[in-house]
């Protein structure tokens, strides 16, 4: 059951812990180096504030838009997380079934511990894949082919994570993915040897390159959206190669420490692609007002990562659901007292 006192993420995160083993708690808390860029996610937008706005109509309110043809209730979707097997029995399948419950999206990560299709067959909202590019292209484009045949909506590109960060809090926790949890959907795929060499390795020698982006988008009819970005040259060469969106994001500062917030970044990215894709954010929503803030810098939605992961860990679906739910409550509350009564009207002065 969840406890009365818990009413904001940050709650879940509290009843999550109690409910986590140290070392997965430390795999899922965990970002790169210092975790200064895990850090600078929350205080960015705690320097960013709002302005209110009285006596608006705000009768015909509503959260509702758009997105690569499809409509959505709201704008907040589930960022790919790993393994959710390891936070609750039921993994994904849990997840997915909280997601829609609340009408939103959930982006399957390629780590997924569950068959895309089983969690597909549970999605009322059809999710996302995200993709890393394998070593093994045949097998990339097998796993393509599968996802879009299962009924997944959107490929979601992960292209920051060549290689995973060093992230120290896990190292010293001596975190390992649990016995019996395995990325099921990638059965059968010729692995690179491990090496304790970072050049000079194998991985390094395939990282994927534009060149792969542009193979991958012959193979598939889905939207392709890049996740990943946060220079604004990356952004126009991503548009340019003619991606459908893109995810400003950093890993939520798992790969290279000390980039910028992914909000601060958000609206040099708009300026500089003025409107040419949907752009998406993630990193350090924990709060309606976040996502209001994110919505009027440039993005048309919002991805939400370890809260999802915290109220799956505290009560299975139930507890994805009601982490989505509060998110959902502060922000049609935000929205309403800016003054806005829908998604299209929240702009830049709604930023104080
Ligand atoms: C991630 N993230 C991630 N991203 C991705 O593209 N593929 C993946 O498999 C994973 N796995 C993953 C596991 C865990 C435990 C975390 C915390 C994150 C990154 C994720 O999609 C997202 O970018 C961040 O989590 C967003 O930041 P917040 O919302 O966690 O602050």
């Amino acid at each position: 059951a969840i406890p009365p006192w818990v009413v904001s993420l940050d709650d879940y995160e509290g009843l999550a812990k109690e409910r986590v083993e140290a070392g997965v708690w430390a795999y899922l808390c965990g970002a790169s180096g210092d975790e200064a860029t895990l850090a600078e996610n929350r205080e960015a937008f705690g320097r960013i504030k709002l302005s209110p706005r009285i006596f608006r109509d705000l009768s015909s309110a509503s959260t509702a838009l758009t997105l690569f043809g499809r409509e959505y209730a709201h704008p907040i979707f589930i960022a790919p997380t790993a393994f959710h097997r390891m936070f609750h029995p039921e993994g994904e399948l849990a997840t997915v079934l909280g997601a829609s419950a609340m009408e939103s999206c959930l982006t399957v990560s390629t780590s997924a511990s569950t068959g895309i299709e089983d969690i597909v067959s549970q999605a009322t909202v059809p999710p996302w894949f995200q993709l890393y590019i394998q070593p093994d292209r045949g097998f990339t484009a097998e796993l393509v082919k599968r996802v879009e045949a299962a009924g997944c909506g959107a490929l979601v590109v992960t292209a920051d994570a060549p290689l995973s960060g060093l992230r120290n809090r896990e190292q010293r926790a001596m975190f390992r993915v649990p016995a019996g949890i395995e990325a099921v959907n990638l059965r059968g795929m010729k692995a690179v040897p491990p090496s304790d060499r970072v050049f000079g390795s194998e991985l390094l020698a395939s990282v994927p390159v534009w060149k792969d982006l542009e193979w991958l988008r012959s193979l598939t009819g889905l939207p392709v959206i890049l996740k990943g970005v946060i220079d604004p040259e990356d952004a126009v060469i991503a548009a340019d190669e003619g991606v459908s969106g893109i995810v400003v994001s950093n890993h939520g500062g798992r790969t290279l420490d000390t980039v910028p917030a992914a909000i601060e970044v958000l609206p040099r990215i708009a300026d500089r692609l003025e409107g040419a894709l949907p752009l998406l954010m993630d990193g350090g929503i924990r709060r309606g007002t976040d996502i209001l803030k994110a919505l009027a810098l440039g993005a048309s939605a919002v991805m939400v990562g370890r809260p999802v992961i915290h109220g799956l860990a505290a009560a299975g679906a139930t507890g994805v659901a009601h982490v989505l739910k509060i998110l959902r409550t502060e922000l049609e509350i935000a929205i309403a007292l800016t003054g806005r009564a829908t998604l299209k009207e929240v702009d830049r002065s709604v930023i104080w």
